[in-house]
């Protein structure tokens, strides 16, 4: 295999129904570097690498890879230039009904073609090796539909070592991953830079960039406004080139008033994972609930919308017991859920931006099941402008928009029904830091109007700055409470990781 040198972009322009998106875009990569490419939400980071990777074609530019000029219209024509992608929806790049050591060997065995004679045996035992290079023990006969979304992750990174990659595409690879799984994947991508692999690594995660990066583009509305050497500049460098201004990155929790219960948990259950979970949220109170990656948050967030069912306990909102037996009566019972996997459970992506904006309030704006189309419309308006979300028009598909302009959409979308008690499972990921802000201001505003916040992280910093009161999740079980101002990020991660527990009585 002949050392890669370089892969250059030039004059890249690419727009869609007439709305441009990218505006004469150079970027390069050279073998053997790490190349961050930064820019807030819809700023046009993962339209550039699916022009590399042949998902979508430029209008205008062209490529150019170690020095020869390069075609690509397909995402054929891009393999076989030896460019790869791990694409921000990993859940939809792998197929979940076969097994893991499939997937993972998915090229190999298509490039055979079919009625060719498959040697199993050979093919598991490849991808089972493949797997252990990268650290990771995912059974290979496994489903690949019952991975968690790290697994997914690191069965597509163990897809391409199998062909011979020569630049590969992170596209917010870390977003779903806790930092152990993180830092996992940044020694799988030294490992690569050091076979002399060209890596281009796109994140709204900062200090994970100067960590493995070696130069940093920062786009912004289509553009490319900044090339530099990661260690000749700083991350406040990068924001403000980001934003076009100065930021500070703060976390803004309204005055609200504490009031009445509104949610009472009381020893909820669902098998090993969720166990004896009780608390309470106020009104006007917002109520962090933090723990690694499996700590069960998600598990739990799903018990109390009714998307999976508790074994034991009960859910008592605003002093009425609710039977959530599918989330239409967590609806009904005045509780909404902003989930983490967005994509699958957040939004229809084939719907249109405005339609998903309104599906919650259906029922509000139907009368004998006509929805009012003006009301749909003006309600679409307004949470667009309020949460500053990216589209070229409210009629557009969910799924054409920038990812975390689809985080911001499912956050979106409940708004404005009359819920009493809202669940959050890890909002921002995916966001840049400046819409970072905005939801932590929405979610300040919904606890001033007197709705009760649950919000589900394993980003210690953001339940220290915007939460009343936090409770540690480990295992499944709630093990450690502190007050606003109590805890440090040290004494969240002591408890979250099982330590501490002999302390408490
Ligand atoms: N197929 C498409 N149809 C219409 N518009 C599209 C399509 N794909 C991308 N866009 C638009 O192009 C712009 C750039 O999107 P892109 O996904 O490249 O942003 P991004 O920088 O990756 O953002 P994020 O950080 O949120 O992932 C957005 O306004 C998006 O809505
Ligand atoms: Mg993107």
């Amino acid at each position: 295999m002949s050392i890669p040198k370089q892969l250059q972009m030039k004059g890249i322009r690419k727009s869609f129904s007439g709305v441009p998106a990218l505006r004469g875009v150079d970027f390069t990569v050279s073998g053997g570097e790490v190349h961050a490419l930064l820019g807030a939400n819809g700023a046009g980071k993962s339209t550039l690498m699916k022009i590399l990777s042949g998902a979508y074609t430029q209008e205008e530019g062209s490529i150019v890879i170690d020095e020869a000029p390069a075609h690509i219209g397909s995402p054929g024509d891009a393999k076989r230039l030896g460019i790869h992608c791990v694409y921000q929806e990993v859940d939809t790049a792998l197929v979940a009904e076969l097994s893991v050591a499939e997937n993972v060997m998915m090229d190999r065995i298509s490039a055979q073609g079919s009625g060719m004679w498959v040697n199993w045996g050979k093919l598991e035992k490849e991808a089972e090796a493949t797997l252990a290079k990268l650290g990771a023990a995912i059974p290979v006969r496994k489903k690949a539909g019952e991975l968690s979304l790290a697994e997914k992750q690191l069965v597509l990174i163990a897809r391409l070592l199998t062909e011979q990659a020569k630049y590969v595409i992170f596209d917010e690879p870390t977003a779903p991953l806790s930092l152990e799984e993180a830092e996992r994947l940044f020694r799988v991508i030294d490992q690569l830079k050091k076979d002399g692999i060209g890596i281009v690594f796109i994140t709204h995660r900062l200090p994970e960039v100067f960590r493995i990066c070696d130069r940093i583009t920062v786009m912004r509305d289509g553009e490319g406004v900044m090339t530099e050497r990661a260690a000749d500049i700083t991350a406040q460098d990068v924001v403000h080139a980001m934003l076009g201004r100065v930021f500070e990155e703060e976390y803004p929790k309204a005055d609200a008033a504490i009031g009445e219960s509104l949610l009472h948990v009381e020893g909820v259950s669902r098998g090993h994972r969720v166990r004896n979970v009780s608390f309470e949220a106020r009104s006007g109170e917002i109520v962090a609930i933090v723990g690694l990656v499996g700590a069960g948050k998600t598990e739990l967030s799903r018990l109390l919308f009714g998307a999976d069912q508790a074994d034991s306990g009960s859910i008592t909102v605003q002093g009425k017991q609710v039977r959530v037996s599918d989330p239409a009566d967590a609806i009904k019972g005045g509780i909404a859920l902003v989930p983490e996997e967005r994509r699958t459970q957040g939004i229809l992506v084939d719907e249109s931006v405005q339609h998903n904006l309104s599906l919650p309030l259906l029922k509000v704006f139907s009368r004998f099941g006509f929805i009012s189309g003006k009301k749909e419309s003006n309600n679409a308006q307004a949470v667009i402008g309020k949460l500053g979300i990216k589209t070229s028009s409210p009629l557009l598909k969910t799924g054409f928009l920038s990812g975390g302009n689809q985080q911001k959409v499912s956050i979106g979308k409940w708004l404005s029904t009359e819920a009493a008690v809202y669940l959050f499972d890890e909002p921002t990921k995916g966001v840049d830091i400046g819409a970072k802000s905005d939801i932590f201001r929405i979610i300040g505003g919904l606890a001033a109007q007197g709705k009760a916040i649950v919000y589900l992280t394993c980003e210690f910093t953001e339940a220290i700055g915007i939460a009343d009161r936090i409770i540690v999740m480990c295992d499944g079980e709630l093990v450690k409470q502190f007050d606003r101002g109590e805890a440090t990020q040290q004494q969240l991660l002591l408890y979250a990781s099982g330590g501490g527990k002999e302390e408490q009585a």
